[in-house]
């Protein structure tokens, strides 16, 4: 297939640290489009406990079975970013009906921004409806277990990360 008629996806967000929410949608988006590109946010809204690097870092170790999918970092418009990267599908998951109203919102701001740009958003599995990335940081925080809640290449990471801070 010729690279202009690849169909280029978009897979946004924090990512910190990636879990296996994020993994399931990554693995089920990879299989609907040519090329998924999963762009890892730079937010100064949020403090993060892995820096851009590392995330992407721990995203490309925990996709490295998925040759479709590729590891990026974007800051400003996510419109803009998805018209630079010729794409024209953002992939958001959905967990529950109270993600919904928000990610309403952002999807008709994209389409308006960028006319080219829909939003494919899929269902979350029903075991991942609860994580987020702050669940899983709070557990490890806390001196939980977050094995079954992140990929478990990255396990370690988050272990030795919460135990600096401790
Ligand atoms: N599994 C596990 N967790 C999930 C999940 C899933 N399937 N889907 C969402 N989450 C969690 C994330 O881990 C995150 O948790 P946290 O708040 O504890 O970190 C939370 O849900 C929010 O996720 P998301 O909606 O993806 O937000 P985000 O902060 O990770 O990323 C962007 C949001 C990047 C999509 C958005 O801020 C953006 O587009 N920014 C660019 C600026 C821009 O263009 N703004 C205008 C938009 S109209």
């Amino acid at each position: 297939m010729s690279k202009r008629n690849m169909r280029i996806a978009i897979y946004p967000g924090s990512f910190d640290p990636v879990t296996l929410g994020h993994l399931d949608i990554i693995r089920r988006a990879s299989g609907l489009f040519d090329r998924l590109i999963v762009a890892v946010m730079h937010n100064q809204n949020k403090k993060p406990m892995f820096s851009v690097e590392e995330r992407m870092e721990m995203l490309r170790r925990t996709t490295a079975g998925l040759p479709n999918v590729e590891i990026e970092s974007f800051g400003g418009l996510l419109a803009d970013y998805a018209r630079r990267k010729n794409a024209c599908v953002l992939v958001k998951g959905l967990r529950a009906v109270s993600d919904f109203e928000y990610e309403f919102q952002m999807a008709l701001a994209n389409r308006k921004l960028n006319a080219d740009l829909d939003t494919v958003f899929l269902m979350t599995s029903s075991e991942y409806m609860y994580l987020s990335s702050s669940v899983v940081k709070d557990i490890a925080v806390h001196g939980g277990s977050v094995a079954g809640f992140v990929p478990d290449e990255i396990v370690q990471d988050i272990v030795c990360r919460t135990r600096k801070e401790d």
